[in-house]
């Protein structure tokens, strides 16, 4: 069944730069994506791509407008709530990977499905399957520190889907991969919106990705523009 997974609803953001003067990124934006719907938005860089997607995983709040995440609206949700649905439904692949140092990559993995309430042990063997589905069977037990940018990428792609999310927010996710690794990570998102019915969307310059996209939108600073593909 086909259900809105995330809403954005006259969305703006401004921010107060260093002298304090209000800058306005965007205003009025509105967006709808449906389970197994894959968006990818593209902009040039400085425009609100990060913030924009930091707003709709609830890591930030809009100056106006509203953020719905499954029929719940947001804006009058303690930070707790927010912090819950957030654990429960959302997946998130950063701009910087955001890996944590002390922990190897399995662990890296199996925490956002611990902390989403599955046991350990379960936690573990999914991280397993997941990143030797990504080729790093033999960098399971390394730390962030001891891998490349690309395995480091793969392995918070993993991260971000462990604990099966209902949306998965990416920022740059093929940034750091050269153009095999960057195929298999396509093959990953797809697989997902398609088979697990996530809603997707994904800030991109790779053009090979927005060959793959649903829907490609154009982030202005007064709304989305749909690109013709
Ligand atoms: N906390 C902040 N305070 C003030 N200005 C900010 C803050 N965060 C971001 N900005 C500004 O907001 C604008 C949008 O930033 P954002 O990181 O969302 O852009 P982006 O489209 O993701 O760019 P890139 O492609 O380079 O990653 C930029 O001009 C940035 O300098
Ligand atoms: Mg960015």
């Amino acid at each position: 069944m086909s259900e809105t997974v995330l809403e954005l609803v006259e969305v703006s953001k401004i921010f107060n730069d260093h002298s304090s003067n209000r800058l306005t990124i965007f205003q009025n934006m509105n967006l709808k994506i449906k389970n197994s719907e894959l968006v990818g938005i593209i902009a040039p860089s400085g425009t609100g791509k990060t913030s924009l997607l930091n707003i709709s995983g609830l890591l930030d709040l809009p100056t106006h407008g509203e953020v719905k995440i499954i029929d719940n609206n947001t804006r009058a949700l303690s930070i707790e709530m927010r912090n819950n649905i957030r654990r429960k439904h959302i997946g998130f692949v950063f701009q910087s990977g955001n890996l944590i140092n002390e922990f190897n990559a399995i662990e890296n993995v199996a925490l956002s499905r611990v902390i989403k309430g599955y046991s350990f042990l379960d936690s573990l063997g999914y991280a397993k399957k997941l990143l030797i589905n990504v080729g790093l069977k033999d960098r399971l037990y390394s730390r962030p520190l001891q891998l490349s940018g690309g395995e480091k990428q793969r392995i918070a792609i993993c991260r971000a889907i462990a604990n099966d999310p209902k949306l998965l927010l990416a920022d740059e996710p093929t940034g750091n991969l050269d153009k095999e690794n960057s195929q298999l990570i396509f093959n990953l998102f797809i697989e997902m919106v398609k088979k697990k019915n996530v809603a997707a969307l994904v800030a991109t310059h790779n053009l090979e990705l927005i060959k793959k996209m649903d829907r490609v939108l154009i982030l202005t600073k007064n709304g989305f523009k749909e690109m013709n593909q």
